[in-house]
């Protein structure tokens, strides 16, 4: 990695469903007052489109209508003022809540592994890095998106920790959840994401690991703090 007294980083974080990437990395991203980028996101505002438009379905897939749709669609994150935060928009319309839902989870892996709406993601994602400063998440960051990053980081966390997290989550939120339902979508999403043909999820060679399966987001802070002073980088 080629980090040393750099201002403008470039830091991927990849790694399994409902690890804690994004709190990971929206800490990050305000301690270095950076952008931060949620991919994940883009692949779920596609998939609610799709789900929308009755591309997919329990017992249907239309590919070719996926195809057609994903050339004309738009995915932006914008500053909601009234939630002080951004928030993802699909065609101009803030679909932040929707994105997250059981049924969006369902579908995102089979999405994700269509070949022209990565090309369209990773190309819009590569837009928001072009100055660095930017932490963003995902599955193929620091394999594919950034394969130059600056700083990369692969997170990981047993499934059953995982789902717990995922299953608390959710029941904070009011949805109501079957445990092993969560855990069972964990599962399949971690095994369409490694074993797809185009950009699996995989640890960078030049990625340094972090299992955060028994550390409060305070450790991992206090990891992350550590790796930029051995890394020689002062901010
Ligand atoms: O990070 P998340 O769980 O919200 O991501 C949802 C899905 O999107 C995930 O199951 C796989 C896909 N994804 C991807 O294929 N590539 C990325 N860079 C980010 C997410």
């Amino acid at each position: 990695m080629r980090t040393s007294n750099k201002k403008c980083l470039t830091i991927t974080i990849d790694g399994y469903s409902s690890c804690g990437k994004s709190t990971f990395a929206k800490e990050i991203a305000r301690r270095l007052k950076y952008k931060y980028i949620d991919s994940g996101a883009m692949y779920r505002a596609v998939t609610l489109l799709c789900i929308k438009n009755n591309i997919i379905s329990r017992d249907k897939f239309d590919i070719k209508a996926l195809k057609l749709l994903i050339a004309e669609t738009d995915i932006d994150f914008r500053f909601t003022e009234t939630r002080n935060r951004h928030e993802t928009f699909l065609n101009g319309k803030n679909v932040e809540d929707e994105i997250r839902t059981a049924g969006v989870s369902d579908y995102v892996s089979q999405v994700s592994e269509i070949g022209q709406v990565r090309g369209k993601m990773v190309t819009i994602q590569r837009r928001h890095g072009k100055e660095g400063g930017i932490v963003m998440d995902g599955r193929d960051i620091g394999t594919v998106v950034f394969p130059e990053a600056d700083l990369k980081i692969f997170m990981t966390a047993s499934a059953e920790i995982r789902a717990e997290r995922r299953y608390k989550e959710l029941q904070a939120k009011g949805i109501d959840a079957d445990f092993e339902a969560v855990k069972k979508n964990i599962e399949k999403r971690d095994y369409i994401d490694t074993n797809r043909k185009i950009s699996p999820l995989k640890k960078a060679a030049d990625a340094i690991v972090l299992d955060n399966s028994d550390m409060t987001v305070q450790e991992q802070m206090e990891w992350f703090e550590e790796l930029l002073s051995e890394l020689n980088y002062e901010n």
